[in-house]
């Protein structure tokens, strides 16, 4: 069966799930994931936008140029003469990052671990709880439109703002975005979804060009977008690099054809911070907005640029016939419905109300950080610490006297942020020595040995994957000279840990943690909590195993600092999406390739039991959707959460497809003995691929694998089913 690209709304509509019912004990419901309805603005499309056309027609041209590019760096021009209020933006997913122009108006943001640590967490409810503690924030401060959340698809470890994204799987970043987008949007705040598209690095961002094809960008880098726009959000953000061969915030291609047509986008679609060069492209391509609109001043690179920008250009443009008046009502009139159906005519957007509840919002952030903890390495058990280390827990490591966090526009301060060193001490008391420069006797005499190490990650370049040398010999040594090192990583992806790995006897991933994420891991560390986070990501041994691993243009090595990538001399990179749409486990499964972890894995201090699979049906139709119900059992001592995911695999498919892709999954929590009956459905729709020849999902008929378990590679039980497409 075929469907186009507009009716195949089951891609978002692809998971649900549900209580069991029946005569089992114990029925899901604290972890049970409500799909809450999409978020419908306060005033529908067709009212909205006829509303525009009222205020539309009292604007002059000039005002109506004024409109669409932006002011002051984060401002949308306002017309209280006409109702339309000035509009704030500000960044972004991990919190509300509170910028000079802010800091009057919101005193503290809170720092929430960094979006892939909430995509680790694989509880779609946590990331609604926290879209809506940063929406508060931002209504607190008087913020109509948080710049966020960021969503671009982890194809490449090195990326410098993988941070800030969902990981490498459409699915699970699907899930969490939608959640994302009705969090953030329940407060009257607008979501924006960025960066679209093919934003996966950050190396010369402003020089590269995505060379991706029509198959990958339905099955890989749509999806989520597509996900978020179903969920209703309100506004949209391109991306700084080229899309086959055309600047995304400037191409028809990418917003009119891909955003509006295909995804069915109506409302604000804006620009990243300077990434246009043709301002009469952008009024013909469906963009609305042009941010920040003007340049830095006295940035030498700006003046290379030349006058660039939307508002300095509409008027000459209008008078030379290279656009018309209509095209420029028409961005104004997004810009202005959008503000309409939100409601921002006939409401503050301040609201101080929201300010008592920080307290939910730290809980929040502590959550968030306990459940997106992967424990990737427990040897021995050598965690959770307990009485049986009766000497000293020795602290060491660059990264624990900090609070580790990713650099950029998306950066959080928060306050009274908890570093490890605070954390671990406050958990352990006199048990725990903090040394900087531990001696050889120091390690050997110690009953753990916990070392912090990370990265910087940052928007604006991209960071190797490997380790500096020095910290790969360090592990090596101390783990020389005693059995028991834990190593906690801070980092905003994947990192090389080959060198070590087997050699330590711990390894917890604790990404970029927060204000609060150092209490969580002091909670973890100490086993008062069963730390239940999984990979949002694939961990390869070596950079050069990964897919896209040969981005960089021939003889260039990474940066890593600012540099600026602005400057038109600057010749534009060809980025080939080679593996097309064999990214992240895809990739590894279809090569063999062995990563050192693998997608979905994460270690729990208790243990679980899967059993009792049955499927509604072994035979289905498109349109039909597939119910498996599973009984999940926790069968160690502790309490702990695990999390059941489904892969599909097409048996004989006719053109490439991975072995396995994510299409269900769902978190249980259980005390010890405690068993548990889930069900999932999936929609056998969503084992279709993109033909690109007719342009429309195709689902083939035949036999599916439906592999259920724990990691994508930990799988419990395969079965075939039969689907008539
Ligand atoms: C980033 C965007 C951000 C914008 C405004 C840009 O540098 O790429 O993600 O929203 O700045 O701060």
């Amino acid at each position: 069966m075929r469907m186009n690209g507009v009716s195949a709304l089951w891609m978002s509509a692809a998971f649900a799930l549900s209580a069991a019912v029946g005569n089992f004990p114990q029925m899901l419901m604290a972890q049970e994931m409500t799909r809450r309805a999409d978020f419908k603005p306060a005033m529908d499309y067709v009212s909205a936008s006829a509303k525009a056309d009222e205020i539309l027609a009292k604007l002059s041209v000039e005002e109506k140029i004024e409109m669409i590019g932006g002011h002051d760096f984060f401002f949308v021009k306002g017309f209280p003469q006409y109702g339309i209020p000035q509009l704030y933006l500000s960044d972004a997913t991990a919190g509300v990052h509170i910028r000079r122009e802010l800091s009057n108006q919101l005193g503290k943001s809170v720092a929430f671990p960094a979006p892939i640590a909430l995509a680790a967490t694989w509880n779609p409810n946590l990331a609604e709880r926290a879209a809506t503690a940063i929406g508060q924030e931002c209504r607190a401060g008087g913020i109509a439109v948080l710049l966020g959340p960021g969503m671009n698809i982890y194809r490449i470890s090195q990326c410098g703002r993988n941070f800030e994204y969902f990981g490498e799987d459409p699915f699970l970043a699907s899930r969490m975005i939608e959640k994302f987008v009705t969090g953030v949007q329940s407060t009257g705040t607008i979501a924006t979804l960025k960066h679209f598209l093919c934003n996966n690095t950050d190396y010369k961002r402003r020089r590269s060009n995505s060379v991706v094809d029509d198959r990958t960008l339905h099955e890989i880098y749509l999806p989520a977008f597509r996900a978020g726009v179903d969920a209703g959000a309100m506004a949209v953000m391109t991306s700084y690099n080229q899309v086959n061969g055309e600047w995304a915030g400037q191409s028809k291609y990418v917003i009119d054809t891909l955003l509006r047509k295909d995804l069915g986008f109506k409302w604000l679609v804006m620009t990243d911070w300077w990434s246009t060069y043709d301002p009469g492209k952008l009024i013909k391509s469906g963009q609305d907005l042009d941010m920040p609109g003007s340049p830095r001043v006295g940035d030498p690179q700006f003046e290379k640029l030349g006058d660039v920008y939307v508002r300095t250009n509409a008027k000459r443009l209008l008078a030379e016939g290279k656009v018309t008046e209509r095209e420029i009502d028409l961005m104004v009139k997004d810009i202005l419905s959008t503000e309409i159906a939100m409601g921002l005519l006939d409401r503050p957007v301040k609201d101080d109300k929201f300010l008592a509840n920080f307290p939910e919002h730290e809980a929040a952030a502590l959550q968030l950080a306990m459940e997106g903890t992967v424990l990737l390495r427990n040897e021995r058990n050598i965690l959770p610490i307990t009485e049986r280390h009766a000497k000293k827990i020795l602290l060491t490591g660059s990264y624990v006297a900090r609070v580790p966090a990713g650099g950029g526009s998306s950066r959080v301060e928060g306050y009274d942020n908890l570093t490890m060193l605070d954390a671990l001490t406050e958990e352990f008391g006199g048990a725990l020595d903090y040394l900087p420069d531990p001696s050889e006797d120091d390690i050997r005499n110690a009953g753990v040995v916990i070392v912090g190490i990370g990265t910087d990650d940052s928007e604006g370049w991209d960071r190797p994957f490997a380790l500096p040398e020095k910290t790969n010999r360090m592990l090596l040594r101390y783990s020389n000279l005693n059995p028991n090192v834990v190593v906690v990583v801070n980092s905003g992806g994947g990192v090389g840990m080959d060198a070590w790995n087997e050699r330590v006897a711990g390894i917890v991933y604790a990404w970029y943690p927060g204000q609060e994420g150092n209490r969580a891991l002091a909670e973890i560390l100490s086993g008062k909590v069963s730390p239940s986070g999984k990979l949002p990501i694939t961990i390869e041994k070596k950079f050069a195993d990964s897919p896209g691993h040969s981005y960089l243009p021939k003889g260039e090595e990474l940066y890593t600092g600012p540099k600026s990538d602005i400057d038109p001399s600057i010749p534009v990179y060809d980025i080939s999406y080679d593996e097309g749409i064999f990214v992240g486990y895809r990739w590894y499964d279809s090569k063999e390739i062995e990563p050192l972890y693998h997608f979905g894995f994460g270690l729990s201090y208790t243990s679980f039991d899967l059993n009792s699979l049955s499927f509604s049906k072994a035979s289905l139709m498109s349109g039909d959707t597939l119910g498996i119900e599973i009984t999940i059992e926790n069968t160690g001592r502790m309490s702990g959460a695990e999390v059941v995911q489904v892969y599909v695999g097409e048996k004989n498919p006719t053109l490439p497809r991975p072995p396995m892709e994510l299409k269900g999954f769902t978190k249980v929590s259980l005390q010890p003995g405690e068993a548990k009956k889930v069900s999932l459905k999936i929609p056998v729709d969503s084992f279709s691929f993109w033909d690109s020849q007719k342009h429309a999902w195709n689902l083939n008929s035949g036999d599916y694998n439906i592999h259920i378990g724990t990691a994508s590679h930990d799988i419990r039980f395969s079965k075939t089913v039969h689907v008539e497409g």
